[in-house]
Order: structure tokens, then C-alpha cells, then sequence
């Protein structure tokens, strides 16, 4: 049973320990929960700031859906940090529904959001909970993009892209967790909004990004389809909405096309088992170890939405940084509304409609993390 309103799951973790970080800041109490009570007070000692004013506990618990609800039953709100989400995500999402507790987490994976809409929405509404994934730098800085460029009356065709420094993996700071989910993307299908509608990409797909703080296009590509195409499926105002992710090393964004391109020449017909033996093998190389807390210098991210209608256009900017610093800071900020009650949605819903876009920036502003730019076009 948690002793504390909040739980982090996913305790000794990267991203794990940068939410404990803003919940200290916010004075909010936590129980910390992961599969190792020995890794996490390590971990914690290492990594995470003003531990010494800190209330909270360490719980160790299994990964199955009987051992977590024994662990969540007595908090609010279940932060979820556990992935590659596709392989863990629903045992704690259906955790957190029979303890009572809210669930959000930090995925980026299109195919695993999915998954909660069809299994867990319906149950989540009748309970008066929020099921939110994909509260995170990736993608509700783009979500908050989108949304500012709805503000202008008459758009309904929304593209989307999501621009930071790096990756050279572990050297740039992606994490273990992230690594393993980036190359988890090559099994799911990805999606944009059609007309309504979700339609897979095209196998290959890429685009040249381009944005004016950039002398050069960014490559990128759909990396899963990313969160906005499902959460704006039902959104009134929205017909079409695509989004792409380029890491703004186009080199090494080739080299991961490049993997993309083998997996569906080689591996994408074996049995599992041998898939997840190449993905490991793929994540062993590039990320040995957890990477350092980010740097303002070098860890910077821009994301942008185009908006358009019959002759409405405009686009929206959110410049950052520091991605997984932001992430901790994003969870936070919805959990501080959750504990007071104030959630716009129950159900499953995204981090913007469940606060607001306007509420979120702000939040991301005063913290220094973000600024938002609109103009007409
Ligand atoms: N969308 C975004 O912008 C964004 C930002 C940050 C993170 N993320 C996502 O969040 C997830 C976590 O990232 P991270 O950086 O925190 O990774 P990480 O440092 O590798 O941490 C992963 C956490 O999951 C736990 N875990 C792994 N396998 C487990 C299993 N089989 N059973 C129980 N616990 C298990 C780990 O526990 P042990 O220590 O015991 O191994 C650790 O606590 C990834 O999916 C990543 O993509 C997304």
C-alpha cells in the first residue's frame, strides 16, 4: 500500500528520478516503486537533488498487475516510467485502474497508445479516471505546438515536427529506456490522421524538415507516428494531422533509416524471440549506460506545428531545452492537478486536453524550459 498521494514507477530510472527532482521542488510527497528497493536508493543517492528534504519511501514490487495494484492501492496518481511501454505499459496501466489511481506516464510509442484508448479508456471514464500516456517532452511540446496553432479559426489540417540535438546515443544523453522504445518502433505500424481517419505510412517514409532557426532541412522521420495523429482523431477541428521526429544530426538520422530499412529487409519476418535478441543487440551498442544529467548547452529542441484551413495558416514554435529534465517537469505539472481535482477530462486524453495547452506552457515558461512563438502566414 503507498503511504503517499503520488507513485513513480520505474524508480531507479533515468526519467524516474528527474520526476522525483520536480515533485521535491513541489513539495509533494512520493512513494517510489521499482523492481529493485536496493537499486533505487542507490540510484537516488546518486542522482537525485534535494533528496535530504524529500518525503518519501521506497517500495520494491514484481512487474505483474496483482504485485503493483498492492503497491499503487492508496495513492492518486501513478506516474509510469517503465518501457519500451509496448512490452510493459498495460500491466501498470491496469494496475493503476483496479488500485483507483490515475495513470500517466512518459511513452512516445503510437502502437501502445492504442492499446490503453481500446482496453482502458472506457474503464478509466466510468471510474472518473484519467489514463493520459505520453506526458513528456516528446510529444506534448509539440501537442502544445498544435494546439496554439488551433487557436486560429479555420485550421484543420495540422503538420507537426519535433527537432533536438543529438542523438549519438549515450554520448548525447538518450537513455537505455529510450534507446530500447526508438528501436522497438520498427515492429509497430505508424500512423497519421487522414480525413479522420488513421492510415499507416508508407514503409520508408521520410521528410526534410524545415525550419527557419535551421540553415539546413532536418531529416526526419514518422518514428512511430508519435502521440498527436491519436489524440486528435476525435478532436472537432482536426481532418489531417501528420508528425515527424528528426534528430538534428542528420547522419545519424540516416543510420537509423538505414536500420529502419534492414529491419523490414531481414528480421522483420522472425520470431520474436530473434527480434528481440537484434533490438538488444542494437540497444547494447549504442547505449551502454545510463547518460548524465542534460546540459542547457547542448541538450535544445524545437517543435513546430503548421496549421492550415481554406486559407488560414500559421505556424507555432515551442523552443527548448533539456528534453528529459522537461519530461520530469510535465509529469509534474499534471500531477499538481490531478492532486487538486482539476482534470478537464477523464478517460483517456492527453496531457492538453486533460490541463491545457495554456496552463502546460506556462508551467514550462516560469521554469525557464520553454518559449512559444505564433506567427500568421
Ligand atoms: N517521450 C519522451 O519524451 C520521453 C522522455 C523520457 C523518457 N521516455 C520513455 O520513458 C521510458 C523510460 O526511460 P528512462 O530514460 O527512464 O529509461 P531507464 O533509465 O532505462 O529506466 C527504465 C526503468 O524501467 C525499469 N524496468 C526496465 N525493465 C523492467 C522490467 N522488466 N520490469 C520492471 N521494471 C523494469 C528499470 O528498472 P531497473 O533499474 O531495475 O532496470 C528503470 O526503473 C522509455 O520508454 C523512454 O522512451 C520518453
Amino acid at each position: 500500500m503507498a503511504k503517499y498521494p503520488v507513485v513513480v514507477y520505474g524508480a531507479s530510472g533515468y526519467t524516474g528520478m528527474l520526476i522525483m527532482d520536480w515533485l521535491i521542488d513541489q513539495q509533494i510527497p512520493f512513494t517510489a516503486v521499482a523492481r529493485s528497493a536496493k537499486r533505487v536508493k542507490e540510484m537516488m543517492a546518486e542522482r537525485v537533488v534535494r533528496l535530504e528534504s524529500a518525503t518519501y519511501e521506497i517500495v520494491e514490487a514484481e512487474h505483474d498487475v496483482a504485485a503493483l495494484t498492492k503497491v499503487f492501492k492508496g495513492a492518486k496518481v501513478v506516474c509510469n516510467t517503465v518501457g519500451p511501454f509496448v512490452n510493459f505499459g498495460l500491466t501498470a496501466v491496469e494496475a493503476a485502474l483496479k488500485a483507483g489511481c490515475h495513470h500517466i506516464d512518459t511513452t512516445g510509442e503510437q502502437s501502445y497508445m492504442r492499446a490503453v484508448r481500446e482496453q482502458f479508456g472506457e474503464q478509466y471514464a466510468q471510474a472518473g479516471l484519467l489514463v493520459s500516456p505520453s506526458i513528456a517532452y516528446m510529444y506534448t511540446y509539440a501537442e502544445i505546438a498544435a494546439q496554439l496553432a488551433l487557436e486560429t479559426p479555420g485550421v484543420d489540417v495540422l503538420e507537426t515536427a519535433t527537432l533536438c540535438r543529438g542523438p549519438r546515443f549515450a554520448a548525447a544523453g538518450v537513455t537505455v529506456g529510450s534507446t530500447a522504445s526508438i528501436f522497438e518502433l520498427f515492429r509497430s505500424e505508424e500512423s497519421y490522421l487522414w480525413e479522420k481517419k488513421l492510415v499507416a505510412h508508407a514503409v520508408g517514409t521520410s521528410i526534410n524538415a524545415i525550419d527557419p532557426t535551421f540553415v539546413q532541412p532536418v531529416f526526419s522521420l514518422p518514428w512511430g507516428g508519435t502521440s498527436l495523429p491519436v489524440y486528435f482523431e476525435h478532436d472537432a477541428r482536426v481532418r489531417c494531422c501528420s508528425s515527424y521526429v528528426g534528430f538534428y544530426d542528420n547522419n545519424v538520422m540516416q543510420l537509423v533509416h538505414g536500420l529502419s530499412q534492414k529491419w523490414e529487409a531481414e528480421y522483420k519476418d522472425l520470431p520474436k524471440e530473434h527480434q528481440d535478441a537484434v533490438i538488444k543487440q542494437i540497444v547494447d551498442s549504442t547505449t551502454p549506460s545510463m547518460p548524465p544529467r542534460e546540459r542547457t548547452t547542448v541538450a535544445r529542441t524545437v517543435d513546430f506545428a503548421i496549421g492550415r484551413g481554406q486559407l488560414a495558416a500559421v505556424r507555432a514554435t515551442v523552443h527548448g531545452i533539456t528534453p528529459y529534465i522537461s519530461t520530469g517537469a510535465v509529469q509534474t505539472a499534471a500531477v499538481m492537478k490531478l492532486l487538486d481535482g482539476e482534470t478537464n477530462k477523464v478517460g483517456f486524453a492527453s496531457a492538453c486536453q486533460a490541463f491545457g495547452h495554456r496552463y502546460l506552457l506556462g508551467f514550462l515558461e516560469q521554469r525557464g524550459l520553454a518559449r512559444a512563438t505564433v506567427s500568421q502566414l
